[in-house]
């Protein structure tokens, strides 16, 4: 029988195990249905831990012997693991298993994708391997031989010996069982080499499948780029003499950090220019820097329990951002990022989802790889930066890496160490760390006699289990502009503590126009009234990017509300210093795609609710189609000059300033085709020497309701491409007709190439229903519906992403009474089903909670 309330975990439980594990062997004999696993461990007491029962976590394992220093012992087996009587002292765990990769379609553990081999660990994934204690503070160096007549057999470290049916590797590093790998299979290899800062030479591979050698070459750069960075940056050297990566189709997650083994999800690592846009290959650079990043932060120093995850993911997403920043360009990186948190972790902030960034509880750590652990814990450690200054950072981080390297840390530890070389007490900046919810300030301004006054007040909303909470570190930057535009008082760092708090400026002439959380220097929402025509000086003279851009993005949602709430016609005073900004060629093509674009129909529904309507996502599509349409009508001399700019007359290349013009060229061609009913993008599509080209073609075409040709024939010409196939099922539905994309998705669903057990390809089609505002709130509920089923049907095979999916019912209280009822009853029907997994199960109930 299945347990019918699932064991919560609560970080002030945290006790270390009782023992230590000085060395773990373990061979694998490999067979697709009955993989033997033999492991033989030496664990010693733990001197610093209570006394306690031996217990090894093990799950979906069938023992088939074990023994204790020689002498077989008969264990008391769980669902969870085993307890054995072990001695007072030191001794040798020998244990031999079996497992079934073939039929692991959690992909989670030992599994197998397209007939190879291989592993997802983390979280807790190493206890569907063997018997074992599977905790990231117990640390041990691995020796792994693997049997089987695959060609190639990789694992973590570096290579022992190899001969006819094995092969051996030996990480000498201690590592948590989470970064333990193993791939096997018929694999090809991209190689290269790297000389680190100390002149030791490293082996690089890339391994793919035969047939995808063709795809490794950015990727490789990206890696040896990242190498370097790190060296240059943070003063980091790798540690190993191979560096293996390894692109798997059947993934859960981007990709994983394993000891000298980072396996990935195909898509977020094989690129080349006909068949990755430039938003692949962007992706595929910071995922690459961003796991190989984890070598130090993660993998040398590790966290003490799951609760600490963010204590190498926001540390990581913070570094794979600047290193995004230094390899393309910082402001449009900080725009991107800002998108990503008002548009990803600030819904999740904001509804029932929400938890600190370092959560107190959880039943399934799976459901907490969240925005709000990574994006907001890369936010927090950016406010420190802030806070404490380059200098000091860098300070902090030295003694960091010195006085942390081979631990298993906490949040306490990292702190302690900007305390330390700081002097500074953060214990309210902790605060970042248990609070959840995106605080929200207000401001009012003051002025008399040349003194100019700001106060702030700082108020975060009540989230599930914390209903009261108290008052953060808000840096907040800020600069001054003088009514001619000029700036008189360049960017300075306020530091928020207080509810309520003023700061005051002397010496002005006149009174000045305050550009406020410049660089989105905080993750809060500002709440200010600011009328249009301070918004509009601001979009024509702030000299700090960001707020440039947020200045026409929040024009952009007072103009959409306005002909959503009022039936009022778009703001031509917007639009015209828009055009004015667009016009300016002296800004980066990059920089102004980004200024082109509107918020998204999410964001304004997420917004409406912040601000007391209830979101008609109808209501939203509407006003957004009526803009786009008034904008295309209104720059219609505008949009070829655009085009000339975007031109890109070289051989294609994903460099910032191609991507850029291409962004540019992007958005001109989505309003290009209301005025010409998509010739031009039929032109495009049918010229197009590259997919970034293509795709942006495509999607015209379907809004443009003029694609069962181009559709039919880029299926024709990429049947055979997964990742391309990918975006041909995503990108018919994303870019669909609110009222057709669920009957798309439905009949997509019967495609003969829809595998809807591969993550990749559920996701673009379920996962592009839900992200199509409109669609998946058709009032109706038909797309709640599919999606329900689809959830129902998936979870029996797949936990994991069944429960990241089921997040997208998140915002349902948001709307009206009718969509409320429809989502709540899908939520009730994946509750309901017979055998909910432990992670959709957690999911549903804190949604419907
Ligand atoms: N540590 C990986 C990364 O951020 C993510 C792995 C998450 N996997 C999971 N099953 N929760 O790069
Ligand atoms: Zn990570």
């Amino acid at each position: 029988m299945k347990d019918a309330s699932p064991q919560t975990v609560y970080l002030s439980d945290y006790t270390p195990f009782g023992w230590q594990v000085q060395d773990v062997h373990l061979t694998f004999r490999l067979a697709p249905e009955a993989t033997r696993v033999l492991a033989r461990i030496h664990f010693v007491p733990n001197p610093d831990a209570p006394k306690q029962e031996f217990f090894l976590h093990g799950e979906d394992l069938t023992l088939i012997h074990a023994a204790i220093d020689g002498q077989t012992v008969s264990p008391v087996q769980s669902a969870e693991g085993l307890t054995c009587a072990v001695p007072d002292g030191p001794f040798l765990w020998e244990c031999e298993v079996e497992i079934a990769p073939a039929k692991n379609t959690a992909l989670e553990g030992l599994y197998m994708s397209n007939g190879m081999y291989c592993t997802q660990c983390e979280a807790e994934g190493f206890r569907k391997i063997t018997f074992y204690p599977d905790r990231p503070d117990v640390m041990s160096v691995f020796t792994v031989r693997i049997e089987g007549d695959e060609p190639v057999k990789l694992s973590n470290g570096n290579p022992g010996k190899t001969g006819e049916g094995f092969a051996e590797w030996h990480d000498p590093w201690p590592k948590p069982a989470y970064l333990f790998a193993l791939v096997a299979g018929d694999l090809v290899n991209h190689p290269d080499r790297f000389t680190t800062m100390n002149g030791r030479d490293v082996e690089l591979n890339i391994w793919v499948r035969p047939g995808d050698e063709g795809k490794c070459a950015f990727g490789m750069e990206a890696l040896k780029k990242s190498m370097k960075w790190d060296e240059d940056v943070y003063g980091r050297e790798y540690d190993l003499d191979i560096f293996n990566i390894v692109a798997v189709d059947d993934f859960n997650m981007g990709a994983m950090e394993n000891k000298g083994l980072n396996v990935f999800n195909s898509s977020c690592v094989l690129a080349s220019p006909e068949t990755s846009t430039d938003a692949n290959f962007e992706r595929i650079e910071a995922i690459i820097a961003h796991e190989y990043f984890h070598n130090w932060t993660g993998n040398r120093i590790t966290c003490r329990d799951w609760f600490q995850l963010c204590l190498k993911e926001g540390l990581t997403v913070f570094r794979d951002a600047q290193f995004t920043a230094d390899m393309r360009s910082a402001p449009v990186k900080r725009i991107e990022d800002a998108q990503m948190m008002r548009g990803r972790q600030f819904p999740e902030d904001q509804g029932p989802l929400a938890h600190p960034v370092r959560p107190e509880s959880f039943q399934e750590i799976n459901n907490f790889y969240t925005a709000t652990v990574y994006e907001k814990g890369a936010e927090v450690i950016g406010m420190l930066k802030r806070l404490v200054g380059d200098e000091d950072y860098a300070k902090a981080l030295d003694l960091y890496f010195d006085r942390h390297d081979g631990d298993a840390a906490t949040i306490e530890d990292w702190l302690k160490v900007f305390e330390d070389a700081t002097g500074r007490d953060l214990s309210q900046f902790k605060r970042w760390y248990s609070q959840a919810g995106t605080p929200r300030v207000t401001v009012t301004e003051d002025w008399s006699e040349g003194t100019y006054t700001l106060t702030f007040r700082q108020v975060t909303p009540p989230t599930p289990g914390q209903p009261d909470k108290a008052p953060q570190v808000i840096p907040m930057a800020v600069g001054l502009l003088n009514p001619n535009g000029d700036e008189v008082q360049p960017t300075t760092l306020l530091e928020i503590t207080e509810a309520e708090q003023s700061f005051t400026f002397d010496g002005l002439s006149a009174r000045p126009v305050p550009s406020l959380l410049r660089d989105f220097s905080a993750p809060v929402v500002m709440e200010r009234e600011v009328s249009r025509e301070e918004r509009a000086f601001l979009l024509a003279h702030d000299t700090d990017p960001f707020n440039r851009w947020d200045a026409s993005q929040m024009l952009g949602v007072e103009c959409l509300i306005a002909m959503i709430t009022e039936g009022a016609t778009p703001d031509t005073a917007w639009l015209d210093g828009l055009e004015r900004v667009l016009r300016d060629d002296s800004l980066d093509p990059a920089f102004r795609a980004l200024m082109m674009g509107t918020p998204s129909q999410a964001e304004l529904a997420r917004v409406l609710h912040e601000r007391g309507h209830t979101p008609d996502p109808d209501a939203i599509w509407n006003a957004a189609e009526t803009l786009a349409q008034f904008r295309a009508e209104r720059w219609a001399d505008l949009l070829p000059r655009l085009a000339a700019e975007a031109a890109v007359d070289a051989p294609y290349s994903p460099d910032a300033e191609q991507v850029g013009k291409r962004a540019l060229g992007a958005g001109v061609l989505a309003l290009q085709t209301r005025l010409d009913g998509g010739k031009a993008a039929q032109a495009q599509f049918d010229s197009a020497d590259n997919m970034t080209l293509q795709l942006t073609a495509l999607g015209s075409l379907v809004r443009a309701g003029r694609d069962a040709e181009a559709l039919a024939a880029f299926e024709e010409q990429w049947k055979d491409d997964r990742l391309v196939m990918d975006k041909w099922f995503g990108l018919q539905i994303g870019a669909a007709a609110p009222d057709v994309a669920v009957e798309r998705a439905q009949a997509l669903t019967q495609h003969p190439a829809f595998d809807w057990k591969n993550p990749n390809r559920f996701r673009a089609v379920l996962g592009g229903l839900a992200a199509h505002h409109a669609a998946f709130h058709r009032a109706d509920g038909a797309s709640y519906a599919l999606l329900a089923d689809w959830l129902i049907r998936l979870d029996d095979l797949n936990p994991q992403t069944t429960a990241r999916m089921a997040a997208v019912f998140q915002t349902w209280t948001r709307y009206d009474e009718d969509r409320r009822a429809l989502m709540r009853a899908a939520l009730e029907r994946i509750a309901a089903k017979l055998n909910l997994s432990r992670d959709t199960g957690e999911m549903v109930t804190r949604m419907l909670a």
